[in-house]
This record gives C-alpha cells, structure tokens and sequence, in this order.
C-alpha cells in the first residue's frame, strides 16, 4: 500500500503514488523533469527531446533521438476510416469533444494487438499516440472550419507537421515560419508533463485496471477538459478579452474575492504551486518574443500584465498565494499563432499525451502495480431495515 503522503498542510492523500518523471516544489515554485529545470529544457530543448526524457529517463544522444523522431514520424497517419467518425459531429461540436471520442476510438483499431505486458508493445502503444495526437488535432480543426483534412508529411519537424496539417489548404501551401514553429514547441515542452495532475491520476487510474492505453488517454482527455485544470487556457484568454481594457481590472479582481461570486480568476492560482508557476514565467516571455518578432500588439497582453500586476499586489491574492499558472499567458501566444480559443485545451491534450503515455508507463511496468481504489469517508446512514412503500 502506498504511505500517507502529506502533500501540503490539511491536504494528504492515500491516493499518491511513486514516480521518477517530474519534480514539484509548490512552496518554491520549482519542476524537473527528470531532475532537468523546466525552464533549461523549454529554452534548450525540444518537444521530441523532451518527450524521450519523460518516456526513457535520460536525455537521447544524436542517433537515439533521430531514431526516436523517425519512429514517431512514421506512426502520424490515422487509419482512413478515422475521418468518418470527425462526420458523426456536428460542425460546431467542441474540438475536445471530438477528442474524447476519435482517441477513444484508436481502441478499436489497436487494442486487439496491444499487450500492455509486453514492454515492446506498451512502446509501440506510446508511439502510436505521441505521434497520431497531431493529426487528430489538426483533423478536429480542419472539421471545424469546413476545410479538408490534410495528411502529416514525413519530411517536417513534429511540430511543424502538426502546425502544416492544421492550417495548410490545398489552395495555399502553408509555411512554417520558424518564430512560431519555436513557440509551439516551447508551449508542447510547457505543457509535457506535471507530476499526479487531476487528468494523469485519471489516466494511471484507468490504466491500472489494465485498460488499453488508448482507452486511458482518452479518459485523461475528458478530465483535462474542466475549466478547473486544462480548460482553464481557453477560459482565461476568454475572461482577459472580456476585461477588454486594464480599467475594467478592479472590477474582476473585485468578484474574484468575493466569496458570494462563483468567478474565479482563470489562469491564477493553483493546487500545489504557492509560489509562482516556473512555466507561467516562461510562457509569459514567449508571449513578449512572439508578439515582437511577429510584430503583433494584442492589447489583451497588457491586460494580462496588468492584472497580474495588481493581483500580487492584493492582499487577498497574497494571503491565499495565489500566482498565475501555466494556463494565463498560453493563451495570447495559441491566439497569435491563429488558434481558435477552442482548440486551446486540444493543444494541452496534444502535448500532455506525452506525460500521460510516459506516466503509464512507469506504473504499468512496475510489478508491484496494483487496481487503484481510493477508500472515502462515510457520511450516510447508519444500517436500516427497508419498508414498504404502503407504509413509508
Ligand atoms: C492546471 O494540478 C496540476 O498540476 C494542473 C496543471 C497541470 O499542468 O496539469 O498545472 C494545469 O490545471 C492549472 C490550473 C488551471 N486552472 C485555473 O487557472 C482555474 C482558476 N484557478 C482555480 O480554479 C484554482 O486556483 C484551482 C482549481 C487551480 C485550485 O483551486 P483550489 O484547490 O481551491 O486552490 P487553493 O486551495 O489554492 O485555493 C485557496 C483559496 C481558496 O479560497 P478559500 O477556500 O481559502 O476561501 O484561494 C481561492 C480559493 O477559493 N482561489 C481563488 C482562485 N484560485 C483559488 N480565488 C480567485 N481566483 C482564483 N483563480
């Protein structure tokens, strides 16, 4: 059984669990992946590093990650009969929703050759979703806009393939300007991994009951959708464009203290950082070099700012050590790129599968894994005898 963790004071949990992959310090506002700092990786890594380091603990040298990139270059075609399930939606239906339904369906294209006791297979299992949640994105936002899906190419980054499936058109080649290329995926390597996260514990849960991975992942897709946790990225940039300019702020921060009012401030605060998010300081320069090197001016940048600004410097927001989180600058660099707020939380999915795969991993092979069976604290009845309904 696993220890009583304390994980912070009043809050423990049986439900914990070990794990190699990724580091957090709440209080001092540190991530490690792998012992690696989340800020060294995201300015001198990439995606696909990153993504070898949560799935194989270290590092890959030259020929392993050119290995590792053409393996999963290789796996980013969907079967053809994948599209048809995109025309079950309606146009307008939510891009997370379409997710949770076309990654659950992988199941029943692979599940039947995928022994999850055999490590080889559990790789190839991992492959197969790293490298197929691009396409299904870029697929889930072609169907929106009304445009034809378009096939990965082999001969492009990861990352760039999934930014030329996602706004290429057969009438206009799209090209791949390296400014957002490298912005994209410092955002993937922002969003890779985060220790036992409300949508990871959904993933290792399922998983432990020996599900298929594919199964596992769509689950952790639906639980990343809540406004509370992945679903925060959309909504944040949707409240900063609601304040609109930086004297509506008192305004916000005013219902964001008030008890009675159920607004809360998206992209602030967060379950285990009480101190601020080391991600959200690196989103929020990326969201300075993109903006200037595309030569954008998005007001709501200021507004963000400035919000965060008078929010560390209320006392409310430092009593309860309230920080903006990865969700609150993401948002202004994914809308300058030309994503729609609704593909925000897709995008965390897309990057996520690699923490969720590689988090999988680890306690799938792990012979002392057991079925996860969070206990509860009862607070119904005592035992009763039952009585029919003439004499209730
Ligand atoms: C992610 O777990 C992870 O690692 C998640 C994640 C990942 O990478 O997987 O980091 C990604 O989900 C980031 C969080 C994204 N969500 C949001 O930005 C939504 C807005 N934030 C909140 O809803 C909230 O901060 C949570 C859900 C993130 C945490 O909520 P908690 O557990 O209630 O936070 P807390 O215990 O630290 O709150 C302390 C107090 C509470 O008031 P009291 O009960 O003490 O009176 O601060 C209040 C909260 O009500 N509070 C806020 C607030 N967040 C917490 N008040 C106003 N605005 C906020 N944003």
């Amino acid at each position: 059984d696993t220890d009583m963790f304390t994980y912070d004071p009043g809050f423990t949990s049986t439900a914990s669990c070990e794990s190699g992959l990724t580091y957090i310090d709440g209080d001092k506002g540190i991530l490690l992946h792998r012992g690696y700092p989340i800020d060294q990786l995201a300015e001198k890594s990439s995606f696909m590093e990153v993504a070898y380091l949560l799935l194989r603990g270290e590092l890959p040298n030259k020929t392993e990650l050119e290995n590792f990139e053409t393996t999963i270059t290789r796996h980013t075609m969907v079967h053809e009969q994948i599209s048809t399930f995109y025309r079950g939606f309606r146009r307008d239906a939510h891009p997370m929703a379409i997710m949770c339904g076309v990654v659950g369906a992988l199941s029943s294209f692979y599940h039947d050759s995928t022994d999850i006791n055999d490590p080889k297979q559990r790789m190839i299992a991992s492959h197969r979703l790293i490298a197929k949640m691009p396409t299904l994105a870029a697929m889930a936002y072609k169907y929106s806009t009304g445009q034809p899906f378009v096939y990965p190419r082999n001969d492009l980054s990861y990352t760039g393939n999934f930014l030329r499936m996602t706004f290429s058109v057969p009438a206009e080649e799209y090209v791949i300007d390296p400014v957002i290329e490298d912005a994209m995926d410092k955002i993937f390597i922002l969003h890779a991994d985060h220790e036992q996260n409300a949508s990871t514990s959904t993933v290792r849960l399922a998983g432990s009951s020996g599900a298929n991975p594919f199964a596992c992942i769509a689950a952790g897709i639906a639980c990343l959708w809540g406004p509370a946790h992945g679903g925060a990225n959309e909504a944040a940039l949707n409240m900063l464009r609601e304040i609109g300019t930086v004297d509506r702020i008192p305004e916000y921060i005013a219902r964001a203290k008030n008890k009675d009012d159920p607004f809360r401030l998206m992209g602030f605060g967060h379950r285990v950082y009480k101190n601020y998010d080391p991600r959200a300081t690196v989103m929020q320069k990326t969201a300075n070099d993109v903006l200037n090197k595309l030569g954008l001016n998005d007001p709501v940048l200021d507004v963000a700012k400035e919000l965060e600004h008078i929010a560390l410097n209320d006392p409310y927001f430092i009593e309860k050590k309230l920080y903006p989180n990865v969700d609150f600058y993401s948002g202004v660099i994914l809308s300058a790129i030309g994503f729609p707020t609704e593909m925000f939380t897709v995008l965390f999915a897309l990057a996520r599968t690699v923490g969720w795969v590689a988090q999988w991993n680890e306690m799938i092979s792990d012979p002392a894994q057991r079925i996860g069976r969070p206990r509860q604290l009862y607070t119904g009845p005592t035992q009763r005898d039952y009585v029919s309904v003439d004499k209730r």
